[in-house]
């Protein structure tokens, strides 16, 4: 890949689009590790080397896969990983933790599934709200001192939350969902976020799929995440076809390399395109078991949206029906 890399915030510097490792263990339905593996590989040799995990992620077999991948190349990824959810993304969560013996646990945890001694990106995942956010990110701050990690990220904060922790240590990147139906970040934490120099990594920047008009809510199978999530219940998801059948007709008017650019060109174009408007680093970091994806979603590097097509995408995002969390207080949204 020809682009440049992007810098975040705290002076990290990535590749200007990641890779959402999340449901390489399954989340959204069954995944082949030999398959997913090999995903992993096409994505750095891509140049895709910014590198989405969590501990939670699979139990821990996601940070395992990855630790796989790092065997052979370490020195080609930028590693983000996050700590603070306990349980499990397919059995359900049981808990949030962000007290420093937590923390401290939680690093060496992942840094053994990981099969390395660094981690350049430590994201705290949640909130646990019952922990002043300062305590959380001065037990994250020892581990930039220890060396364990490298950069810290905050994921689902809100803009206050993001101040408060920016005074304890400098934030690289701020992991929250952003895409064309989940635009509540832009009231508040992307602004102060371009205010710290602080970058953003916009998470399901495809909606979890939706976006690419590729997933059917009736047909998710019974261990599938996003049966939880409000807007893809039968009724909103119907509803929701708005925004599709507005990606689609952007889509169709664009193309990427002398071909038809494709929804998920154009969700993640937009999402570029906001972090112009917005001034500040946007990475996003859509998620594929399928290696043939990882091309097709870098050609949105090279797409422009035009004011009209921003114009009606803004329209159909304003008609999207159902919240993107069961719980309010989950995400920066319901606290802010
Ligand atoms: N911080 C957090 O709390 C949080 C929460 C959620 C996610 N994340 C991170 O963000 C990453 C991305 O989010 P996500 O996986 O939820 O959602 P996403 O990237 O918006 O969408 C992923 C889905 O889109 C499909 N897809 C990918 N490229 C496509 C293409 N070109 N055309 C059609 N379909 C395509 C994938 O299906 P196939 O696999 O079949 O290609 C997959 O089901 C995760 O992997 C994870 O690392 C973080």
């Amino acid at each position: 890949m020809t682009a440049a890399p992007v810098q975040l915030g705290d002076g990290l510097t990535v590749s200007p689009l990641g890779f959402g490792g999340m449901a390489l263990t399954p989340v959204y339905g069954e995944v082949d590790p030999a398959e997913a593996l090999k995903t992993l590989h096409d994505a750095v040799d891509a140049g895709v080397t910014f590198l989405d995990t969590a501990d939670i992620y699979g139990g821990g077999s996601n940070e395992e896969l990855i630790g796989q991948l790092l065997k052979e190349r370490r020195d080609e990824v930028q590693l983000a990983t996050k700590f603070g959810l306990v349980g499990n993304p397919a059995a359900g969560y049981t808990d949030i933790r962000g007290d420093a013996a937590y923390v401290e646990q939680a690093v060496d945890r992942s840094l053994q599934r990981l099969g390395t001694d660094t981690i350049d990106l430590y994201y705290m995942h949640r909130r646990d709200l019952r922990v002043p956010i300062v305590e959380t990110v001065e037990a994250m701050a020892k581990l930039v001192q220890a060396g364990k990690v490298r950069h810290l990220g905050l994921s689902e904060v809100t803009a206050e939350e993001l101040r408060d922790a920016s005074k304890v240590h400098p934030i690289a990147a701020v992991q929250s969902e952003w895409s064309i139906w989940s635009r509540d970040v832009e009231r508040n934490v992307v602004p102060a976020a371009a205010g710290l120099g602080v970058g953003f990594v916009p998470y399901s920047p495809l909606g979890r799929g939706f976006l690419t008009g590729t997933v059917d809510a009736s047909k998710l199978g019974s261990n599938d995440f996003r049966r939880n999530i409000p807007r893809f219940a039968q009724s909103a998801a119907a509803s929701n076809q708005g925004v599709v059948a507005a990606v689609k007709t952007v889509a169709a008017e664009l193309t990427v390399s002398g071909q038809p650019a494709t929804p998920a060109q154009v969700a993640l174009a937009w999402l570029l395109g906001q972090g112009r408007k917005f001034g500040l680093p946007v990475v996003p970091i859509p998620g594929t078991r399928k290696a043939d994806r990882i091309d097709e979603n870098l050609g949105a590097l090279a797409l422009v949206l035009t004011p009209a097509q921003l114009e009606a995408l803004d329209a159909a995002a304003d008609a999207v029906v159902g919240s993107r969390s069961a719980d309010p207080t989950w995400v920066s949204e319901g606290r802010e």
